[in-house]
């Protein structure tokens, strides 16, 4: 798997009768940004859990730079090179910005030994991020996006290869919207790999190169963006549900 870096075969975790993913194929290119779309409770986040470890595989296998990772710990997992955002954010509470991006710096792939070095690294990502004028505020003071700006510099801060995005644009308005696809842009051009789970259509449509529709668990379609737009299957299962949403709402207007 020379061009993958990860590639999940017949991934598949059920809950009780549910099946929350369901027997998905799946490789992701090195360099690539793979978007991951599909009506809520379509398995998404799940699988992203699966990847990083949090969730166990009911069956099917994950392998990562040619390694097998499923049944490895987060942790390992987190060591070896990929990290992630959570959908619900969950920074450490009682600590200021700086000091939760720090965390990442002293345990992710590169464990920086040194807490000085650490604190100067993340500050360079809490810049990268926007978040510099916050570094010393408690988290419990940030708002939505800039909770998930704290998200991803504590990924970043572990220094991965692979980086899992889970809706890391909710609740950000349109100049921070630009923001972060402008960052995801960059991160990719220096060469990190990115798979991201996004609602906001333009968003994913215009920063994937490949795209992944998940519908009850199961991968419905694959494809460039303008494939998965014209994909008949993918419009009635997600984006007409989606186009009629927004009609609706303009007729309220
Ligand atoms: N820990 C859990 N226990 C039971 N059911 C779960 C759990 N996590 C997710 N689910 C269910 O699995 C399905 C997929 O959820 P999820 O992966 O969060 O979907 P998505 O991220 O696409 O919205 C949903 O029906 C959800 O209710
Ligand atoms: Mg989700």
């Amino acid at each position: 798997m020379n061009d993958l870096i990860l590639r999940g075969t017949q991934v598949t975790k059920t809950f009780g009768a549910l099946r929350a993913v369901w027997k998905v194929d799946f490789d992701v290119k090195k360099g690539e940004i793979l978007g991951i779309i599909g009506p809520n409770g379509a398995g998404k986040t799940t699988l992203l859990s699966m990847v990083n470890g949090t969730l166990p595989l009911s069956s099917g296998e994950i392998f990562f730079k040619d390694q097998k990772i499923s049944g490895l710990r987060p942790y390992r997992i987190a060591e070896l090179g990929i990290s992630r955002t959570f959908q619900v954010v969950k920074p450490f509470p009682g600590m200021t910005v700086l000091e939760n991006v720090a965390i990442g710096a002293l345990f992710g792939k590169d464990k920086i030994k040194n807490a000085k070095v650490a604190q100067e690294k993340t500050r360079s990502i809490l810049e990268t991020v926007n978040l510099s004028n916050r570094e010393n505020v408690s988290v419990e003071s940030l708002n939505i996006s800039e909770r998930k700006r704290l998200e991803l510099a504590r990924a970043l801060a572990m220094d991965p290869d692979l980086i899992l995005l889970d809706e890391v644009m909710a609740g950000s308005n349109y100049y921070e919207l630009n923001l972060i696809m402008e960052l995801i842009q960059k991160l990719n051009e220096e060469g990190k790999t990115i798979v991201l789970i996004e609602h906001v259509m333009k968003a994913i449509m215009g920063v994937s190169q490949r795209i992944i529709v998940l519908h009850h668990g199961q991968k419905i379609a694959e494809g460039t963006p303008e494939e998965i737009r014209n994909n008949d299957e993918v419009i009635a299962a997600y984006l007409g549900e989606r186009y009629a949403k927004m009609r609706g709402k303009h007729a309220e207007s």
